[in-house]
């Protein structure tokens, strides 16, 4: 099947970087939030990351200029429906997603494909909700969008093959490779990324080493281009814990407990990057 339109809904972080490379490789993007600011301020962000990208001469100002033109702001959901390919993009609020497919569903076209970028929750929970469990999978970009090369496929058990076929595809012509996961909790990249980053919370809280020794270690020991510390931050600290109760929960082992001082950060609304304080001070 041919994809041409695409909604993402949610214009966060996540949300506007799918948005981005989706138009930048031709596809028409409709881009949707609840939030009026959100949205609002969705095309510049999006037009100072591709900035970036022609700053650095990996994209021309035509390549720009025209990706932006591709993408139109939606503010009401059920313009959404006109998409051939939907990518649920909001809040890692599982209650949430039910919502938005809930209301999504009176506007789909029959053939539409539904998918979420959910970090862990199960697509085939997700998917039970829907009229359409055979044409619904997990389409899992990593954070920033427009660099990070993978897109984890996870079909849930009702995926069919044509819609996972379509789905291939389509990773391909954005210029990114993916890989593929089963549907257990947080699939691959997150099941061993985040428990590293917990597990580097819980050496900071046990007092093996500072914030900035711990990352140091990491960068220039294991080469990692970020520190376990300076990643949760970026990634969001509630992200993080959100990951590891569905992976406590979910797969129920003491191992994945998370760090009480990561539930604390949590608790005080020191949630990283976004929010100008987490491991690091960003004011
Ligand atoms: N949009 C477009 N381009 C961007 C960008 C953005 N938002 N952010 C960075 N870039 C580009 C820069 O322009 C630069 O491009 P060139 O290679 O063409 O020069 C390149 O990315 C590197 O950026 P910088 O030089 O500014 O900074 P850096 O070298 O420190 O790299 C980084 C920044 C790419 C974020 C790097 O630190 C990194 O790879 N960190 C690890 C990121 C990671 O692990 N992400 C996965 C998180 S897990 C996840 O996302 C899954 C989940 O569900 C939680």
């Amino acid at each position: 099947m041919e994809i041409k339109r695409v909604g993402v809904i949610g214009a966060g972080q996540m949300g506007n970087g799918i948005a981005h490379v989706f138009a930048l490789a031709g596809y028409e993007v409709l881009l949707n939030d609840v939030s009026k600011t959100a949205l609002e301020a969705a095309p510049g962000i999006i037009g100072g990351n591709l900035d970036r990208q022609v700053a650095r001469g990996r994209i021309t100002e035509e390549e720009r200029d025209r990706a932006l033109g591709q993408i139109e702001i939606a503010p009401e959901i059920a313009t959404i429906g006109a998409a051939d390919l939907v990518i649920e993009a909001a809040t890692e609020r599982e209650e949430l997603k039910h919502k938005i497919f809930a209301s999504l569903a009176p506007h789909l076209a029959e053939h539409t494909i539904l998918t979420s970028n959910t970090s862990s929750i199960s697509i085939t929970r997700l998917a039970s909700q829907t009229d359409r469990p055979e044409r619904f999978m997990g389409l899992h970009f990593m954070n920033p969008v427009p660099v990070m090369q993978l897109v984890e496929l996870i079909r849930g058990i009702a995926t069919d093959e044509p819609t996972y076929k379509t789905m291939a595809a389509v990773v391909t012509k954005l210029g990114k490779t993916y890989s593929s996961a089963e549907d257990f909790p947080a699939f691959i990249v997150n099941r061993i990324l985040v428990p590293m980053i917990n597990e580097a919370v819980y050496t900071l809280y046990e007092g093996v080493g500072t914030v900035s020794s711990i990352d140091t270690s990491m960068k220039l020991g294991a080469n990692h281009p970020m520190g376990p510390l300076e990643l949760g931050d970026f990634i969001g600290l509630d992200t993080c814990l959100a990951i590891m109760n569905v992976l406590h929960e979910g797969l129920a082992d003491t191992k994945y407990r998370p760090c009480p001082l990561l539930v604390k950060y949590v608790e005080a609304g020191w949630l990283g990057r976004k929010t100008q304080r987490g491991f690091y001070d960003y004011r």
